[in-house]
């Protein structure tokens, strides 16, 4: 896909999120561990294990950032090939930074896509995964059917995605920590003056019940969700039907 092919979604991206992470690039690994409490690497790793690789297989990492869960995935495993797309450059070149100097560069290839309108061919993975980054997509289902459409059939979706306990303990503590830590703790690191995308994308995400159905509705079988440190993060499972 050429860059003028993309031009439709990079607009929308441009309006929403895809320049905002451009702009945050160079801290986003640093506001990622202090804002998680250094829990975002456990939370990735769960990922990892649901996909249950044995080793040779393909993989998507979609929305992949700069990089992490596709080091990650290449890492657990012999024979790893994985493909990262995102939609920002900026990302982009801190991923293939770390990328090179993990000596990963064989396994992992990071490329500008959106992922709601993939370059690849039908059932060209074996499996994909993405780590908090479908709450970013203008178009969560189209995100999904591309999914389902890329990886073959029996092959696994896995999504991590954070969440805002509605019940329980952690409930009244984590909304404390999202909607009041997070905007000024992110906004002195970040350098941004109003930090409010994370709670603002938090919040706009439907609850996880709902977006089981839309990965069902997606073309995804035997759906899945395992809530993580009490739900601030949810992990969503599912096969791609034959
Ligand atoms: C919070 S970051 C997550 C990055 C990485 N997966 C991680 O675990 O750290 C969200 C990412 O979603 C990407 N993104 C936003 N819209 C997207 C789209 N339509 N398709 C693919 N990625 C998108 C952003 O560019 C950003 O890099």
């Amino acid at each position: 896909m050429t860059t003028e092919e993309f031009s439709g979604a990079t607009k929308e991206l441009e309006g929403g999120d895809g320049e905002f992470f451009d702009e945050i690039a160079a801290r986003y690994d640093l506001l990622n561990r202090i804002l998680s409490l250094g829990l975002d690497g456990r939370w990735r790793r769960r990922a990892v294990q649901a996909l249950e690789l044995s080793g040779g297989e393909v993989i998507l990492d979609l929305a992949t950032g700069t990089g992490d869960l596709a080091i990650e995935i290449a890492g657990s495993r012999s024979e790893i090939t994985v493909v990262g797309v995102d939609p920002s450059r900026e990302m982009i070149a801190v991923g293939e930074d770390k990328v090179r100097r993990a000596g990963l560069e064989d396994a992992v290839t990071l490329e500008f896509g959106d992922g709601q309108n993939l370059r690849f061919d039908d059932d060209h993975f074996d499996h994909c995964a993405i780590a908090f980054g479908i709450r970013n997509f203008p178009d969560r289902l189209q995100g999904l059917r591309e999914m389902s459409r890329v990886v073959r059939s029996g092959g696994k979706v896995a999504i991590l995605e954070l969440s805002e306990p509605r019940k329980g303990v952690m409930a009244g503590m984590s909304r404390l920590y999202v909607h009041q830590v997070v905007p000024r703790v992110g906004a002195l690191l970040s350098g941004s003056e109003q930090y409010k995308y994370l709670q603002e994308s938090i919040a706009a995400f439907p609850p996880a019940e709902e977006f089981a159905t839309m990965m069902e509705e997606a073309g995804l079988e035997d759906v899945t969700v395992h809530p993580l440190t009490f739900g601030v993060v949810n992990l969503f499972v599912g096969r791609v039907g034959m």
